[in-house]
């Protein structure tokens, strides 16, 4: 049985995530989806939020289990049995970002990691870059399922309702 863990903060998980995980899927028997869940970072949805949301959204994939973890990923894949972590490349940026980490975990633990280049309608969406044109107006249904777009607009109505109180 071979095990890889597809790591990020999913806020929230995009239709680019999505496509990441289901290529991983047909690589490795198992995949967790590990969300990293780290009070200490502001984020727009709460851990069980990014958790339900990933669940949802892979529910289609039965090879595939969504997990929050903290501290090292390295720790976590360890736990896990995983060999192999998983990562989508959309550009050099996100080479010049990965690398490193790529490295590091293979320092502390030996753990592999797998990168998969993104479909090239993908490589322009962002959970963050979805999140600023959302916030602004823009159309961003394409990049998101229905029901991760909806709780967005929904997220970002509060957010404004609140600010107008205040
Ligand atoms: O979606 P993101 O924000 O790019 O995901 C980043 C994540 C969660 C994969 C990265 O921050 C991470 O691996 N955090 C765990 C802490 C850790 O192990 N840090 C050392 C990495 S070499």
């Amino acid at each position: 049985m071979t095990r890889a863990v597809c790591p990020g903060s999913f806020d929230p998980v995009t239709l680019g995530h999505v496509d990441i995980v289901a290529r991983a899927a047909r690589l490795f028997d198992e995949v967790v989806v590990a969300v990293g869940v780290n009070a200490s970072k502001r984020r727009l949805f709460s851990d069980d939020e990014r958790l339900e949301m990933l669940a949802e959204a892979t529910a289609h994939l039965p090879n595939v289990r969504v997990a929050g973890f903290s501290g090292l990923l390295t720790d976590f894949c360890a736990e896990q049995g995983a060999a192999a972590l998983v990562k989508g490349l959309r550009g050099a940026g996100d080479l010049e970002y990965e690398l490193p980490m790529a490295r590091m975990n293979d320092h502390l633990s030996g753990v592999e990691t797998v990168f998969v280049a993104a479909r090239p309608e993908l490589t322009h969406v962002s959970s963050s870059l979805v999140k600023e044109v959302a916030s602004l107006g823009g159309d961003v249904a394409p990049f998101l399922s229905p029901a991760v777009h909806d709780r967005l607009l929904a997220r970002l109505a509060e957010r404004r309702a609140r600010a107008d109180q205040a």
